[in-house]
């Protein structure tokens, strides 16, 4: 596990070594991070202890077997920052401890009462604390249902040879089955344990985009963010003259992430994050007047600048994320280039950079395309009260 991290292969959306500027736009040091790992599975606690010493990592779960697996990692990478208890998610008040950070990915769905497991996760979480949360989405997994209902009216259990005929229903599904999008869309069918958690699960709860929106009013919480904005943009996948671009400006931004969900039927899971409602209010981003020259931008882990703009010549400058194709104007390209951790936009125009930059941009179009890359996640804001 060790080399598969530092050698950047394993990494987890949501780790926040990665995405801290999502979660903490105004807070900039991760050390000494407490971090809840609820319903930890077999690697989850030993990954977030392995990846920073400084940080006291608690997993949490309710199977003996899963947290045997993560004490053998402990142990062999010798990870005293590490704390493990079997435990009912809805227990965790009686450890008596308070979280900065806590994640709970695909557990939720498969609780009889996610509202109930959810609020439990909340009464531990501090005051600036942010929850990384994994649901099944409902839109993709559509066929899926129909499966689980087909398997259950066969009476099938979680037995080897039931698990077998299983796969060979998955084989010889015919093509067109509302399923196979989302059976091609996943990788862990090849797994007896992902055939038995996705068809023989007797609990299984799914959300689409309102309902993780309600799950998270209804347990005293509120939204910040999707971990990746650009799975519910429906801007970035259609073109501009559709006549849908302008229809979505009448409507709000979980009515446009909800419509985006039901057009694309790309979402098996949902992933988002949330936190008290004071905390979130505070970390709100927007783009009012010129306020956004006291923000910093920070590029995505995974946005590459393939080809540097040339600002004389005003040519834009091609750029990937995440299997995403887009271009950053020549302006923002050098803003982007001149902007570290450190400065924010209006030190860099302040130092000579101006010039250079509104050569080929005005003020007005760089706030619309900073803005847009950051609705689409390519980008990260942080705020000016951080230093
Ligand atoms: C699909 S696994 C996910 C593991 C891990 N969170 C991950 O994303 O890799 C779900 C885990 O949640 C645990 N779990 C389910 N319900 C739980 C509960 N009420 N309390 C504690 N753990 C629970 C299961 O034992 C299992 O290890």
């Amino acid at each position: 596990m060790a080399d598969a991290m530092s050698s950047g292969f394993y990494w987890e959306i949501g780790d926040p070594m990665l995405y801290w500027p999502l979660f903490w736009p105004q807070r900039r040091n991760t050390d000494g991070l407490r971090i809840l790992v609820a319903g930890c599975g077999t690697v989850q606690a030993a990954y977030y202890a392995l990846r920073n010493p400084t940080w006291t990592v608690v997993g949490i779960d309710f199977s003996e077997s899963s947290l045997k697996h993560q004490a053998v990692l402990k142990k062999r990478h010798h990870l005293e920052n590490l704390e493990l208890h079997k435990l009912d998610l809805e227990d965790v008040a009686t450890l008596g401890k308070e979280f900065d950070f806590i994640t709970c990915t695909g557990v939720l769905h498969h609780l009889p009462n996610p509202e109930s497991g959810l609020i439990a996760l909340r009464n531990v979480l501090s005051p600036e604390g942010v929850i990384n949360l994994m649901v099944y989405g409902s839109s993709l997994r559509v066929g899926v249902y129909m499966l689980q209902e087909a398997f259950r009216e066969l009476q099938f259990r979680q037995t080897p040879v039931d698990v077998e005929i299983v796969r060979s229903v998955i084989q010889t599904l015919p093509e067109d089955h509302a399923a196979q999008k989302y059976i091609q869309a996943v990788n862990d069918l090849s797994y007896d344990s992902g055939l038995v958690d996705t068809f023989l699960h007797p609990q299984d709860a799914s959300f689409d985009v309102k309902g993780v929106y309600s799950l998270t009013r209804n347990c005293g919480l509120e939204f910040i963010s999707w971990c990746d904005p650009i799975n519910y943009s429906l801007r970035h996948h259609i073109p501009q003259e559709h006549p849908l671009w302008t229809k979505l400006n009448d409507i709000s931004d979980e009515s446009a992430a909800h419509v985006c969900d039901l057009l694309l039927q790309r979402q098996g899971t949902h992933r988002w994050l949330v936190g008290h409602p004071d905390y979130v209010n505070k970390i709100k981003i927007e783009f009012s007047g010129n306020n956004f020259l006291s923000f910093t931008i920070i590029p995505h882990r995974n946005l590459v600048i393939h080809q540097q703009s040339d600002p004389i010549a005003n040519t834009p400058a091609e750029c990937t994320r995440d299997g995403y194709a887009f271009q950053i104007s020549a302006g923002l390209a050098r803003l982007m280039a001149l902007l570290s951790g450190d400065n924010n936009i209006s030190s860099v125009l302040g130092k000579g950079g101006l010039d250079d930059i509104l050569r080929s941009t005005s003020l007005d179009a760089l706030k619309e395309e900073i803005k847009s890359l950051w609705e689409m996640g390519h980008v990260y804001v942080l705020l000016p009260e951080i230093r």
